[in-house]
């Protein structure tokens, strides 16, 4: 665990990572996200909780649902929300990151989200900040992405009761998936043992606890849920990237494989998809897909994180 993310008297200060996070505390946030979800079309209930706060998106790396989801986030709770376009910030002038933090501290940003690229680079913007400014990984390098872990365990809680009981077959890139790590963390938290990891040999990770398949149809033998990974080609060398027909016969999830978990089985994706390749669209928009529920509850998580770092 970071030993920057809780203040001296316990209060989350900073979301960094999930990794041995207190169980406590992943279950208030995922109670809080419950009270932030609305219905389709309903955004009826308007929140002043974040009224006079700046928050600043800083993302060093492409995102649709992460950013997007942070600013109405944001916009939710009554914030007022700064997005740097980062190829057009003095970061492109050789300015360095810190130099960024201060110089928007200056203005008086109270929260910071970023992506980046660098592993660490989390952990040095939280021990730099001012004491009463926060900082939200929203993603870090292969490493964590923890509000899509906390999506990924509410979307789950919402169908499963027991994450005990619970088997997770985690299938593609998770290598080099922040978002495999960040879910590992998450499940293990809320107790879950049978995790399973599938795909080609050099995709697997060597740093997560589960059991680790080259075969996905032995991997999806009875599991209760399912999380397609797209191969992160942005992070690998040229040619160790797979050809895209060979994997999608090997490792793409379609019905006749999805029979080999359970009837009720959950399939999810932190997205971008690659229909066809990881998955087919009858299984991305088919009846046992919770895609778009994660996407919807990924706001509530972001308010659910803002709103209780600052104490709200
Ligand atoms: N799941 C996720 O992080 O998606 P984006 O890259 O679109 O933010």
């Amino acid at each position: 665990m970071s030993q920057n993310q809780f203040d001296l008297k316990g209060h989350l200060q900073h979301l960094l990572t999930l990794a041995d996070f207190p169980r406590k505390t992943l279950t208030a946030l995922l109670d809080r996200a419950e009270q932030f979800r609305v219905n389709p079309g309903d955004l009826s209930i308007h929140y002043d909780l974040l009224a006079g706060k700046t928050i600043v998106n800083l993302f060093f790396e492409p995102s649709t649902r992460t950013r997007t989801s942070f600013e109405l986030a944001a916009r939710r709770l009554g914030a007022q929300v700064i997005t740097l376009d980062m190829a057009f910030s003095s970061t492109a002038k050789g300015e360095s990151l810190l130099d960024t933090l201060y110089t928007l501290e200056a203005m008086n940003a109270d929260l910071f989200v970023v992506r980046h690229q660098e592993p660490g680079t989390l952990e040095i913007l939280a021990q730099h900040a001012l004491p009463h400014v926060h900082i939200i990984n929203a993603g870090e390098s292969s490493v964590s992405h923890p509000t899509q872990g906390l999506l990924d365990v509410l979307t789950i809680r919402q169908h499963k009761k027991n994450f005990k009981k619970l088997s997770v077959a985690i299938v593609g890139d998770i290598r080099h998936s922040r978002v495999a790590r960040s879910v590992v963390h998450a499940l293990s938290v809320l107790g879950s043992q049978d995790i399973r990891f599938a795909g080609p040999a050099e995709l697997l990770p060597d740093d997560l606890a589960g059991e680790k398949y080259t075969n996905l149809d032995k991997a999806l033998e009875g599991v209760d849920v399912v999380i397609s990974l797209r191969i992160q080609k942005e992070r690998m060398q040229a040619g160790l990237i797979p050809d895209e027909r060979d994997y999608a016969r090997r490792y793409g999830l379609d019905n006749t494989r999805l029979r080999l978990a359970k009837p009720d089985v959950l399939v999810m994706h932190p997205g971008p998809m690659n229909r066809d390749v990881e998955i087919t669209s009858e299984v991305a928009d088919g009846p046992r897909s919770v895609i778009r529920e994660q996407v919807a509850n990924g706001v509530a998580v972001r308010m659910a994180v803002m709103a209780t770092l600052m104490g709200k």
